[in-house]
């Protein structure tokens, strides 16, 4: 469901449903896990709406027909660490032939920008679909900077995946890289002076990861 082009909120019931239990304090790690796992391959579901198509002839045992089948080099999943792994794993088991890739971004304590520690991506970056996840769009400049590195590898075709996003984080993803669509679960309300989504989740990373 479409609020602009640019921004798209899976409001599926059972989205909403397993999102609630994430948003629960009390909810363990290893459930807190298995919905986030869940609630991605909903949302792999919307972002991939649109995959490119072709047809080959096949033999059913009843006769010969022209099937569709996707079209085009395999899709390009980028995860962006550490959190950015919780999406992928759901996302790995509906694409399983999908290549994938890895954004790992520091926020230096002194400009507080983000900075570059690790990144690998498959080759041909410029033929693939290539969906960046991160489940929590916040102040979005690390899902900017992500998506600036995906940009000089050479991919065109951007899509950006999360399971919660703030208006803020909306907003500068939208300055910065109008071409990328998003897909997310929920529009929360803002930013606290923190950073954090409210009313959101908390520390994504932690609460998966079950660290502190
Ligand atoms: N990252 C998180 O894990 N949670 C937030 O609320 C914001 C950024």
């Amino acid at each position: 469901m479409s609020d602009t082009p640019h921004l798209t909120i899976v409001n599926h019931p059972l989205v909403q449903h397993k999102l609630t239990l994430m948003r629960e304090k009390e909810t363990s790690t290893a459930v807190f896990r298995q919905l986030l796992r869940e609630i991605s391959q909903f949302l792999a579901y919307e972002v991939t709406r649109n995959l490119e198509m072709e047809t080959k002839r096949i033999e059913t045992p009843v006769q010969e027909m022209d099937a569709p089948t996707l079209a085009g080099r395999k899709l390009a999943l980028i995860s962006i660490l550490r959190a950015g792994n919780g999406l992928l794993d759901g996302m790995l088991e509906l694409i399983p032939s999908a290549r994938v890739g890895f954004v790992g971004l520091y926020r230096d304590e002194e400009t507080l920008q983000p900075v570059q520690y690790y990144f690998k991506v498959p080759e041909h970056m410029e033929d693939r679909m290539v969906i960046a996840v991160d489940p929590m769009l916040a102040t979005g400049n690390s899902s900017v900077a992500a998506i600036d590195l995906l940009k000089k590898s050479g991919a065109k075709n951007i899509s950006f995946l999360c399971l919660l996003a703030a208006p803020e984080g909306v907003a500068r993803m939208k300055e910065a890289h109008p071409d990328v669509p998003i897909v997310t679960a929920s529009l929360d309300s803002k930013l606290d002076a923190n950073g954090y989504i409210v009313p959101g989740l908390g520390d994504a990373g932690d609460r998966m990861f079950g660290t502190k």
